[in-house]
């Protein structure tokens, strides 16, 4: 038998039925909140990512997934969105329009070559927002208010909300600055990785899995402390905004993000529910000011942010949240025989076009399993058509719950499905 690949999974059954109900939520909310859904290539150039997402992060150094296509094209299946959705940005020139930001969703799959555990896949779905031209801190704060008001209208509350700011180019200087003289003098007790990093891109060295809670990191300087006026003003107004929104926050000074775009406001959400695991970031995101431009395109400021699904439904799991998914058909019909099944058919249909959930039998089954396979689907009513019923146009309708019968005729059945039947 032919296994799947490591680190993937199947959707199927109730979780089929749970993910459809949150992926409609956050399209109804994606409506409400007026950003434009964006679909881009689940492949791209590999060089968009080793610049997009940086050179130094633990994604592309040993995470993306590359490989040659048969016109020996180096590709990369996309281990984040945010990098696919700048090209098409820059690519069809929608910086154009300076009347409004463009404020772009998307969902769909992303691949990281990652050591599969719970909670972390090698194919996993993201849903992500990024909003281009605003630098104002009100843009931050409605990023993170996103992710967090679908949780709470999901009904999560064991959640944390970390926030931190790396600052401006001046900021994020005068830090790297104060982290290479930091880090030096430790160098020979940091990990092989992490002595790289140093060379390349010290703040990385704070992202670093293995030296994670060593004295060293602990004792790490703090990008808060370096921030020029103008960034702690960014700062302090993102909070604000945070307040007026009700949205409580924890300011972790030590949060600077595994990708290498990030400038001034960074932030997470966890989840802290009992058991969840290690891999508790539910969603991460931030401000990218340089980045429109690294990838080529005029200088654009940018935020957004990126959920994990596969998290956000083991949350609700954990959470033991009854998420409303329906469970039952509104109608069953059984055909007696052969010379009934094509009315049956019909009005299958034709219930199902006003709006019904309506299953017949496919399989010839006897009445018996007939009545428990009705059961078993929840049913509210059974429609049993006999040759009486072809010929008088009359229908029996029973109520497999009450087993009452009702006798209808078979032009104002709709009408009596409309009257019995809630459609919401
Ligand atoms: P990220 O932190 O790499 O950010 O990923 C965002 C979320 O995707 C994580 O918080 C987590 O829930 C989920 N995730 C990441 N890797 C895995 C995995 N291997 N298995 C399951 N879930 C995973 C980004 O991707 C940025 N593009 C976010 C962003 C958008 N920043 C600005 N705009």
């Amino acid at each position: 038998m032919i296994q799947k690949v490591k680190g993937t999974y199947d959707v199927y059954g109730q979780y089929g039925k749970k993910l459809l109900y949150v992926e409609k939520l956050i399209r109804m909310f994606m409506e409400k909140y007026n950003y434009e859904y964006f679909r881009t290539p689940i492949f791209e150039s590999s060089s968009l990512f080793h610049r997009g997402v940086g050179e130094t992060t633990d994604i592309v150094t040993k995470e993306t997934y590359d490989f040659k296509d048969r016109g020996n094209r180096d590709l990369t299946l996309r281990p984040e969105g945010t990098a696919g959705i700048i090209r098409s940005y820059i690519e069809n020139k929608l910086y154009g329009n300076n009347s409004m930001p463009v404020k772009a969703w998307y969902y769909g799959p992303m691949y990281r070559y990652e050591r599969p555990q719970s909670g972390r896949f090698r194919e996993f779905y993201q849903f992500g927002v990024e909003a281009f031209g605003s630098d104002d801190p009100m843009m931050d704060a409605e990023i993170i208010s996103i992710p967090v008001n679908l949780y709470k209208a999901l009904g999560l509350k064991e959640i944390k909300v970390n926030i931190n700011t790396l600052g401006d180019d001046e900021s994020r200087k005068r830090y790297r600055e104060a982290l290479i003289e930091y880090f030096k003098p430790h160098l020979e007790s940091l990990c092989e990785d992490c002595k790289e990093r140093f060379k390349k891109n010290p703040l990385r060295i704070l992202d670093c899995k293995l030296d994670a809670g060593t004295d060293i990191m602990k004792k790490a300087p703090k990008t808060i402390d370096y921030l020029t006026d103008k960034s702690k003003e960014h700062f302090e107004n993102v909070k604000k905004y945070l307040k007026a929104l009700n949205i409580e926050y924890v300011v972790n000074t030590n949060l600077v993000r595994g990708l290498d775009y990030y400038t001034h406001t960074v932030f997470e959400v966890e989840a802290n529910v009992k058991g969840f695991g290690s891999q508790n970031v539910l969603c991460g995101g931030g401000r990218y000011d340089n980045l429109v431009e690294t990838l080529d395109g005029p200088r654009t400021s940018g935020v957004g942010f990126a959920m994990g699904m596969e998290r956000l439904m083991t949350a609700i799991e954990y959470e033991k949240i009854e998420l409303p998914v329906i469970n039952n058909v509104d109608c069953f019909i059984i055909p007696i025989s052969e010379n009934e099944k094509q009315l049956g058919f019909e009005i299958c249909m034709n219930l199902r076009s006003k709006g019904f959930i309506t299953e017949i039998d496919y399989n010839n089954r006897n009445l018996k399993n007939n009545f428990k396979l009705a059961d078993k689907l929840n049913s509210k009513y059974i429609i049993i058509i006999g040759n009486d019923e072809k010929i008088s146009n009359i229908l029996t309708i029973k109520n497999n719950i009450t087993k009452e019968e009702y006798k209808v005729e078979l032009d104002k059945l709709v009408d009596f499905f409309n009257e019995n039947i809630n459609k919401n």
